[in-house]
């Protein structure tokens, strides 16, 4: 129904004439219509929108504790007593850089023992592991966050998490003033939290005013040989990193960028190397909760590091970043109603590090013999012939998703198992990432396979994995057809030396196509075919035109083609070598061309022309019914390897 007819109309479906309006099209002048609005057919208006069940899930949490009053704020630091104690936030960051956020998620509080964990893999970057833990330990003190401990046995902090490790830590970032080495503190966290940060000067200066117990923790290392340098300097360092503004959502930022190896997933920059993020996230298991550390772990299982100033950053490595917000305290200095809903999250997503998600999946997507799936060269009868009875020894192993160890052994097993294969194709197109031990385990196998005088070639590898996998620069862009038709070419060379004469001109008595003619009927035809020669790159048969010859091609070989859709270009369909005939639909009397055939070296041809065609069909008819047949069968041999390459695709 239209406007015009004046009829009753759903309100809820817009008309297919009605115009859209975007808001940003809405200027002083008026509205403009936006130009081009989607017409939708009537009864096809936009269905009602739905809710993610993670942001549902993310509200019942939220309303759940929504009322906890229990805990109280710290108030050694005085400035930290004046945040409003019912705030209330939860952040969760996807290694996609997703954001799903409820309640006070952006509200501003400081880092405040949050900074910890940074400020060790700076430690960590400036140093190393082995000098860092010289000066600093990695064992849980099982004390309060601000205990006057240390291990003696070793003459340094017992970790990085309490205020003596932190002050430690702090005291080996490098920089030749103080202002240089705060401001390479800034930088670090505006990487973690993808935008500049600054420090809250309120709260800073209220904590340098009261701070005596960390300024007399950092006189006690100096004086016992811990820490190096100006005292003063470190702990004011160390206070005004405490004081670094924050929220919920950058809490979740800092999680997720540890998660992901040290890359912020909404920037790309690479923060922290993996390494030193892996000796972070490994503190922050062991002491990031003080003396709650051990029950954490238990209830939520993941790294995490809270603050007095009630936020805690939790880390899921791989998947996820949490950050929750909410100021009231325990007696730990744990924030009381974080600690209740990462233990809720924990439990109904499944995110305890240490739960069960199965075993390691097979990296092996399907294993092909080469018989199944040829390259896209069409070889003459004799050639093809030997591909169809040896192909076996060709075998391609496709792989997917991330290699580690525990999946890549099972792939290294499959292979080994398989003694028919000489030419092995590993088909990495859709792996994801390999890890150092993986890759030096397939190249640990290609060497193998070298010295045992078989091949290996890995195909359609992405150009992060192909130094990874050892692979030489020529052979980075081999693709999976290129693979398949290098062993092809080697496995003829090996089998049948003598029956591959690429070069040199074919006699028509070495068509398949002609197979069914005798020597006049072979006379006759050639009466009706021209010579043509074409030089390499030049166009035989175009797309979309009327067709009008069959060709034989006598020397050389023609790549077909057809236009990609969408961006263009162009896709190789196959390369025909000579020996074989292309353009039969005129034969069938069928256009127009489906494809392009370009001269892919100099090449030779007979051109049988529509015209002779139906001459000889005229004078000729048993000709003409024998190559017809021919042209039948080739066709339905084309159709039989189409569906063997579906086949291994379904598989
Ligand atoms: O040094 C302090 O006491 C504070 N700037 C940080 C302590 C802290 O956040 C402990 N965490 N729960």
């Amino acid at each position: 129904m239209t406007q015009g007819e004046g009829g009753a109309r759903q309100d809820s479906e817009p008309c297919a004439d009605t115009v859209a309006l975007a808001p940003d099209v809405v200027s002083s002048g008026g509205m403009i219509p936006r130009a081009a609005a989607p017409r939708r057919p009537p009864g096809l208006a936009a269905p009602p929108a739905l809710t993610s069940p993670i942001v549902d899930l993310l509200h019942e949490v939220y309303e759940k504790y929504r009322a906890m009053r229990d805990g109280e704020l710290a108030t050694y630091i005085p400035e930290l007593a004046k945040v409003g104690p019912d705030l209330f936030g939860i952040a969760i960051v996807t290694l996609d850089g997703h954001v799903y956020e409820v309640g006070d998620a952006r509200s501003d509080f400081t880092m405040q023992s949050i900074s910890k964990p940074l400020i060790y893999g700076l430690a960590l970057q400036d140093h190393g592991r082995d000098t860092v833990l010289k000066r600093i330990g990695v064992e849980p003190s099982g004390d309060p966050f601000n205990a006057i401990v240390f291990d003696e046995r070793n003459n340094r902090p017992f970790n990085p998490m309490v205020n003596a490790g932190a002050i430690a830590a702090t005291a080996l970032l490098r920089g030749d003033t103080a202002a240089v080495r705060m401001a390479r503190i800034l930088e670090l966290f505006r990487g973690f939290c993808g935008h500049e940060v600054v420090i809250d000067e309120a709260v800073y200066r209220s904590e340098a005013a009261t701070g005596h117990r960390n300024r007399a923790i950092a006189y006690l290392e100096l004086n016992n040989g811990m820490i190096d340098g100006d005292a003063d300097e470190h702990v004011d360092l160390y206070f005004r990193q405490c004081a670094i503004r924050t929220s919920a959502a950058d809490l979740a930022f800092i999680g997720a960028t540890l998660a992901n190896g040290g890359v912020n997933p909404a920037s790309g920059e690479q923060v922290l190397a993996s390494g030193h993020v892996r000796d972070v996230m490994s503190v922050m298991t062991t002491c990031g909760m003080y003396d709650y550390a051990g029950e954490w772990e238990l209830r939520v299982g993941l790294p995490a590091k809270s603050g007095v100033s009630g936020g805690i950053m939790a880390v899921l490595p791989g998947q996820l970043g949490l950050g929750v917000f909410s100021p009231r305290l325990d007696d730990r200095g744990n924030s009381l109603r974080g600690i209740r809903v990462c233990e809720e999250l924990s439990s109904r997503l499944k995110l305890h590090l240490l739960d069960h998600r199965g075993g390691a999946r097979s990296a092996v997507r399907r294993i092909y013999r080469g018989a199944d799936r040829r390259s896209k060269r069409v070889r003459n009868a004799a050639d093809e012939a030997v591909l169809d009875a040896v192909g076996a020894a060709v075998r391609v192993v496709e792989l997917h998703g991330n290699l580690f160890f525990g999946n890549t052994e099972r792939v290294i097993r499959h292979i080994l198992e398989d003694k028919e294969a000489r030419y092995l194709i590993v088909d990495v197109g859709r792996v994801a990432a390999v890890d150092e031990i993986a890759a030096g385990l397939l190249r640990a196998l290609a060497s193998r396979f070298a010295s045992a005088e078989r091949t290996v070639l890995f195909a359609d590898a992405p150009a992060e994995l192909q130094a990874r996998l050892g692979l030489a620069p020529g052979d980075v862009s081999l693709d999976l057809d290129t693979a398949l038709e290098h062993c092809e070419d080697a496995l003829l060379r090996r089998v049948a030396p003598a029956a591959s004469p690429r070069v040199g001109l074919a006699r028509l008595r070495d068509f398949a196509l002609l197979e069914e003619l005798d020597e006049d009927e072979l006379r006759i035809l050639d009466d009706h075919l021209a010579h043509r020669s074409y030089a390499a790159g030049e166009t035989i048969i175009d797309e979309g035109t009327a067709s009008d010859s069959l060709f034989l091609l006598l020397g050389g070989s023609v790549d077909v083609r057809v236009t990609a859709s969408g961006a263009g270009g162009s896709i190789r369909v196959a390369t025909i070598d000579a020996g074989n005939v292309f353009g039969e639909l005129a034969l069938l009397g069928t256009s127009p061309r489906t494809a392009n055939v370009i001269a892919a070296t100099p090449v030779t041809v007979l051109q049988l022309k529509a015209s002779r065609i139906a001459a000889l069909a005229i004078r000729h008819p048993t000709i003409q019914a024998k190559v017809v047949a021919a042209v039948g069968r080739s066709l339905a041999e084309r159709l039989r390897r189409a569906n063997a390459v579906i086949r291994t695709l379904t598989r």
